[in-house]
């Protein structure tokens, strides 16, 4: 994966039987194959029960592969998690941490999020690890130090460049069809940018990721904010022609 290109990344989150699991995904990577010199890097997270078949419909199609979570230990006595090695041995090359519905429904804490990052790394996975503020947090004014405290919670000492992707993902645009504005989008992340510079050597390489409610129909705009370099997509991820139509303003 080239770096500096755009991240299209899709969170299938709890969606998906098989069959219309494997056809999105063939559908996607017959898109992606099809271009003859890719402009942006696309990414699929299905639930774990499709990362097998998911995996086998993109093989060769140049279409990336991720887990939605890990847990931070590579193996053991866990009834109902994954690892990040299993992750990697199933073909995954990114996994997700840190979604707000992770934080929110299973309370997870920046310590856990960072061990969690950390346990990607240890497998050779890219960590896309989720932070945003709340409505409530929003509208007292705390969005910037709200995503500072996570990030400098959820980024474990490991991160670099190459294994670390931030997601910014306002906590009240998530699935609301109310996506941050261009502007919203461009202080905070101007705002991460900066910060992690003191964090992760390469600052200006690590990608930026906007997630909340991003749709065919904004994402010209959204994509052309400074500092934003993809997008991370749930809703419109399950529709071949919305995502590839988000895809086209990432290249
Ligand atoms: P929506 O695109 O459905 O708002 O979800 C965003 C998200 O949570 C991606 O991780």
């Amino acid at each position: 994966m080239d770096m500096m290109r755009k991240l299209v990344a899709g969170n299938w989150k709890m969606n998906g039987t098989r069959a219309d699991g494997v056809a999105l995904a063939r559908d996607l990577a017959g898109r992606y194959a099809g271009l003859t010199d890719p402009s942006f890097d696309m990414l699929i997270c299905p639930p774990a029960t499709l990362l097998a078949p998911v995996g086998e419909a993109i093989a060769k199609s140049g279409l990336a592969l991720g887990g939605q979570d890990c847990h931070p230990e590579d193996s053991g006595a866990f009834t109902g998690d994954i690892s990040a090695t299993m992750l990697g041995d199933i073909g995954a090359r990114f996994v997700i941490v840190g979604h707000s519905e992770r934080r929110q429904n299973h309370g997870e804490s920046d310590h856990e999020v960072a061990a969690k990052a950390g346990a990607a790394h240890r497998a050779g996975l890219t960590a896309i690890v989720c932070i945003g503020e709340t409505l409530e947090q929003r509208d007292g004014g705390e969005a910037l130090a709200v995503c500072s405290r996570q990030l400098a919670g959820s980024i474990p000492s490991t991160a670099t460049a190459a294994n670390t992707v931030i997601a910014y993902e306002p906590v009240w645009a998530i699935g609301t069809g109310r996506a941050a504005t261009a502007d919203d989008v461009s202080q905070v992340h101007d705002h991460l940018r900066a910060d992690i510079a003191s964090r992760i050597a390469d600052a200006s390489a690590v990608r930026l990721l906007y997630g909340g409610s991003v749709k065919a129909a904004n994402a010209g705009e959204l994509m052309q904010v400074a500092n934003v370099d993809g997008a991370l997509v749930g809703g419109a991820s399950l529709k071949a022609d919305e995502f590839w139509g988000i895809a086209k303003h990432c290249g």
